[in-house]
């Protein structure tokens, strides 16, 4: 485990407060497709890490679950969204978090959650995430988006198109593959028998980590699906997407990702 200080100084944040010590994760060994937060050594280590800090970029249904998910379990959350803060005030009040633009988000968070349609990827500043680890919760929905070809065609996947755009940031996809109306409802204390696996995919191998072990915190498995060129594994329509599995049921689906479900089937 390692500790770093900070002095929380921005004047443009809504809801700050000051934070002098804050420990971060202990990068771990890595973890192929099949492994999970299960391992005795990344359970042990990931339950001594608190008070992280996160900003989430979108604070819609996916954005605000997550951050009421992270704030009961220790961490310091600033949401933003397409707007000026102020639009969030009753949305700070009723989570408990600090609110900001997305550029404070991006700034304040150790690790930053995207969570925005995936047109709006695009318009959100490339430098924004420089050196940031990401989760990347944005799934293509061709009516929603616009329809894209190279993912018509699946010569890419949607995180790569999101690492493309952010050049330097750590982008690990994750949190896509749950609906939102879950993320609060599976969480489950490390060794429960019913504890839901969560799928990732991730070409930073310490990124990865750091999200498995922030997951792990939160009351989910992570099975590594691979590099973000596997991460079609889990988009929308595939077995695997946001359908509540444990950490084998899930290394099975990502396994058997050649087949689609029927549409709109995840939500019923
Ligand atoms: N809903 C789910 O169950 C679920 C589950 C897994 C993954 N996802 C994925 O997560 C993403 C978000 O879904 P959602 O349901 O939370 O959507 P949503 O309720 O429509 O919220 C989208 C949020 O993104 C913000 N946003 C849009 N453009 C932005 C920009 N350029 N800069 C900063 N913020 C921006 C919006 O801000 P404004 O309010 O200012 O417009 C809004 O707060 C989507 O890609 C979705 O496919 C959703």
């Amino acid at each position: 485990m390692t500790f770093r200080n900070w002095a929380f100084s921005s004047s443009s944040n809504w809801g700050n407060r000051c934070i002098s010590r804050i420990r971060c994760p202990a990068p771990l060994a890595s973890s192929p497709l099949g492994s999970n937060c299960r391992d005795p050594q990344v359970s042990r280590s990931s339950r001594s890490v608190k008070n992280m800090r996160i900003g989430i970029i979108g604070a819609g249904f996916i954005g605000r679950a997550v951050a009421r998910l992270a704030i009961q379990h220790g961490d310091e959350v600033m949401l933003s969204n397409s707007r000026h803060p102020r639009t969030l005030a009753s949305t700070m009040v009723a989570i408990g978090c600090r609110i900001g633009t997305s550029r404070d988000a991006a700034e304040f968070g150790d690790v930053v959650v995207l969570a925005v349609p995936f047109f709006a990827v695009r318009e959100i500043a490339a430098d924004l995430l420089a050196g940031k680890t990401v989760l990347d919760a944005a799934n293509y929905y061709p009516q929603r988006d616009g329809a894209i070809e190279d993912l018509d065609t699946r010569s890419t996947t949607t995180s790569e198109m999101v690492a493309r755009h952010f050049k330097s940031a750590k982008i690990v996809k994750a949190f896509n593959a749950i609906l939102e109306k879950d993320i609060e409802k599976d969480s489950r204390p490390a060794g429960a028998a019913d504890r839901r696996a969560l799928p990732i995919a991730g070409d930073d191998a310490d990124a990865k980590r750091s999200v498995r072990d922030w997951l792990d915190r939160l009351g989910y498995d992570a099975v590594d699906a691979g590099m973000l060129s596997e991460g079609w594994r889990f988009e929308r329509a595939r077995p695997a997407y946001c359908v509540p599995l444990d950490s084998g049921r899930l290394r099975q689906k990502l396994q058997d990702a050649g087949t689609t479900v029927a549409e709109g089937s995840w939500r019923k």
